[in-house]
């Protein structure tokens, strides 16, 4: 209702301006045709209420130069098609004024310049008039059917329910709020954290007509007025824009007189501090919808797990979401696993690897790693067999980095072995073989990392190389990244400590551990979060910080840490499905679909070519070779045991009321025979030895 009322001024004023220049301004034809639209999506109460001014409307397009607005207009293809719908205001409210037509005016400005695309937008805006249904909708953009749970998001949207969409990498997601957002006169904004994703899937709208427009930084002075006078006038129904855009008051308050209807996070996990795509300009988002009069709210995420999603749905305040949370087959994506065990591991792995690399068919491939260590001496090993291959991980500065993710995608680099750094935005769609030469750390993140292969939705292989050693070194990684209430607490005081008048503007936090510090600080009442400028975060900091709070979250955090562990030991020495086991994990019950080769269960011949010969490539003291583990490193398996024994002997009170990791660490290390060596360990007191002595002498013996 408010589009209408808000268009009608301007517009008035615009076709007076014509009827007296006498010159017929192509360019007002779409915003007649749009105000038309806006009419027909007003509810007939509504529509009675707008009548005098639909009427006023109809005298003037009707006495335009050149004729009505679509009439003439011989060749306006999409543009005349919408026009000529019937229904449209001008038919119904004409009727009492006969006001003449082709008045005044001298001909007018080529009538054929109608079908042209709108100056600076680059489009011909091609409407969708009809009523919000799904099925309709999808056959206006011209696809077939849907793909498992996008239904549900596009029918919540429209019913105006908030909702979470977690699908898949390449599972879907744009399709749930495209939708919706071109259903309605009213606007859809989505915003998304990189420009990339966001002008691709423009280009595609607006190739084929659809009303779409973007802003973001990078964009010509000239583009972005286009955009915002699209925008302004109705004629764009959805907006794609970065989260830095909501720190002006004035562009909210654009979208704020424009009328929102559907609000959209993409990428939603960049609000969650528990994520690594953490993102302090999303911290935005929850104010600007307050301010938007809360439209319909739709996050959109690949990242399944629990504390993400939950974490979402708290930011955004979401009012009982649907939860969308399906579609998680992948047919063309086939999952082996490789299991290696004991000494001859590392060479298992690479033979394997570099038999499979010898098919062309498997290339581009990524290769993840667990380390940078690892990035580095795998790619050095592929080199040596003759491949293409360069690494990418964090420790890189940022122009190599950039350059050789610009050299996987433009196809110049065949193989890209990478640590989890290599990830969001990469949307290359030919990847034929992800293959993870470590075990990940949960089966969210493999499933997100082999989910690169196979955009373009031809066969694609993953591959994951599992070692019984990788699980005792994830079971210390889990250990280590355990969060424990002192460090929280001594996070906090540090934040204290550098505040000046309880505020304080920082970095994001990087690593694990400061990042889940933070998380579990915020909540737990010791900091207030808001972004700052570029990509920072304003911190007020709390002098009083709950530490029962503090406490149960880290447990509840550290539960979360063994179950992810569990999942994947399961994934990967389980001996049901493994394309099963990952829809099972996603709560996807549908049955899986494969185009192709399923997984190493259904067909135990993995196929791969045998390496050619293999070099032996240690000694000559180069560095980097392959590296056994030294002998007085403590025994990882030793540690892991330790570990879990813990989680059990402590029951229901946090783990480190039996044993601080430091302590679990230094008896893997000495392997004590006896009471009396245990009992020399720092950190193992009469209370442990009287309780615990049987055991632990029982583990490390
Ligand atoms: N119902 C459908 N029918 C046919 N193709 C579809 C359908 N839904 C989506 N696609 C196509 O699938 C591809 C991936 O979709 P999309 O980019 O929305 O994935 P996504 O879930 O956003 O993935 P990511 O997490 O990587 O952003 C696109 O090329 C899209 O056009
Ligand atoms: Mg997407
Ligand atoms: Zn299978």
């Amino acid at each position: 209702m408010p589009l209408f009322h808000d268009a009608f001024p301007d517009l008035v004023r615009e076709l007076e301006r014509e009827a007296r220049d006498g010159v017929r301004e192509p360019q007002l034809d779409l915003l007649v045709n749009a105000a038309r639209s806006h009419w027909k999506a007003l509810s007939p109460e509504q529509q009675i209420d707008a009548r005098p001014m639909a009427e006023a409307l109809g005298a003037l397009t009707k006495a335009r130069p050149g004729g009505p607005a679509t009439a003439g207009a011989a060749g306006a293809g999409s543009y005349a098609k919408a026009g000529s719908n019937g229904g449209s205001y001008v038919s119904e409210a004409s009727g009492s004024n006969g006001a003449g037509a082709s008045s005044g005016g001298g001909p007018s400005r080529s009538a054929s310049a109608v079908g042209t695309s709108v100056p600076g937008v680059g489009y011909e805006p091609h409407f969708y008039e009809g009523p919000p249904d799904p099925d309709l909708l999808l056959a206006h953009i011209g696809l077939a059917g849907f793909r498992p749970g996008q239904r549900e998001a596009v029918t919540a949207a429209l019913e105006g329910r908030d909702s979470l969409v977690v699908m898949p990498t390449g599972g879907g997601k744009s399709l749930c709020y495209q939708l919706p957002g071109l259903a309605s006169s009213r606007l859809t904004v989505v915003v998304s954290p990189l420009v990339a994703l966001m002008s691709d899937q423009l280009r595609r709208l607006t190739e084929d007509g659809h009303p779409a427009v973007m802003i973001a930084s990078g964009m010509t002075e000239e583009d972005n007025r286009a955009s915002f006078d699209a925008l302004r006038s109705g004629l764009a129904r959805i907006v794609f824009c970065s989260p830095e855009r909501f720190a002006s008051s004035w562009f909210v308050s654009v979208l704020e007189q424009r009328g929102v209807d559907l609000f959209v996070i993409d990428e939603a996990h960049c609000l969650a501090e528990w994520g690594h795509d953490f993102r302090p300009d999303y911290l935005r988002l929850p104010v600007a919808i307050e301010r938007l009069g809360r439209p319909t709210v739709m996050a959109a995420t690949a990242t399944a797990t629990e504390a993400v999603a939950g974490e979402i749905i708290d930011r955004l305040g979401l009012r009982d979401p649907e939860m969308v949370r399906s579609g998680f087959d992948r047919p063309n994506l086939s999952f082996d696993v490789a299991g290696f065990e004991g000494k001859g591991t590392k060479d298992g792995k690479r033979a394997l690897l570099l038999g499979a690399l010898t098919d062309p068919e498997l290339k581009p491939a990524i290769i993840y790693c667990g380390t940078r260590k690892d990035c580095e001496e795998v790619a050095g090993m592929l080199r040596d067999d003759g491949h293409e291959a360069a690494h990418y991980h964090a420790g890189l500065p940022s122009d190599r980095r950039a350059g050789v993710q610009r050299a996987f995608m433009d196809g110049s680099l065949d193989i890209i072995v990478a640590t989890n750094a290599f990830g969001m935005g990469v949307d290359k769609a030919d990847v034929r073989f992800v293959c993870h030469w470590a075990m990940p750390t949960s089966v969210e993140a493999y499933y997100q990392e082999a989910g690169r292969g196979g955009r373009d939705g031809a066969p694609s292989r993953a591959l994951l190389l599992a070692s019984r050693a990788d699980l005792s070194r994830l079971i210390h990684f889990n250990t280590q990244r355990a969060i424990e209430p002192e460090t929280v607490a001594s996070y906090h005081r540090r934040l204290l400590s550098r505040a000046q008048d309880g505020v304080l503007e920082m970095e994001r936090p990087e690593n694990d551990d400061d990042r889940t510090s933070l998380a579990i600080v915020e909540r737990a009442g010791g900091a207030r979060l808001a972004p700052a400028a570029s990509g920072r975060l304003h911190v007020t900091v709390e002098r009083r910080l709950d530490p029962r709070t503090v406490d149960q979250i880290c447990r509840e955090a550290k539960d979360r840490g063994w179950r992810a562990y569990r999942a994947i030991e399961a994934y990967a020495f389980g001996d049901t499905c493994r394309r099963r086991t990952l829809l099972d994990h996603f709560g996807d019950r549908t049955e899986g679909a494969p185009i192709g080769r399923c997984c190493d269960v259904h067909d135990p011949d993995l196929g791969f070519n045998p390496p050619k010969a293999l070099k032996k490539r240690k000694s000559s003291g180069s560095g980097g070779g392959a590296q056994e583990p030294s002998p007085n490193n403590p025994a990882p398996e030793v540690y892991a045991a330790l570990v879990v024994w813990r989680r059990e002997a402590a029951a229901d009170k946090p783990a480190y009321t039996v044993a601080t990791n430091r302590t679990l660490e230094a008896i893997a290390d000495v392997r004590p025979t006896n009471e009396l060596e245990l009992g020399a360990i720092k950190g193992v007191g009469p209370a442990f030895l009287e309780k615990f002595a049987d055991d632990v002498l029982e583990i490390v013996g």
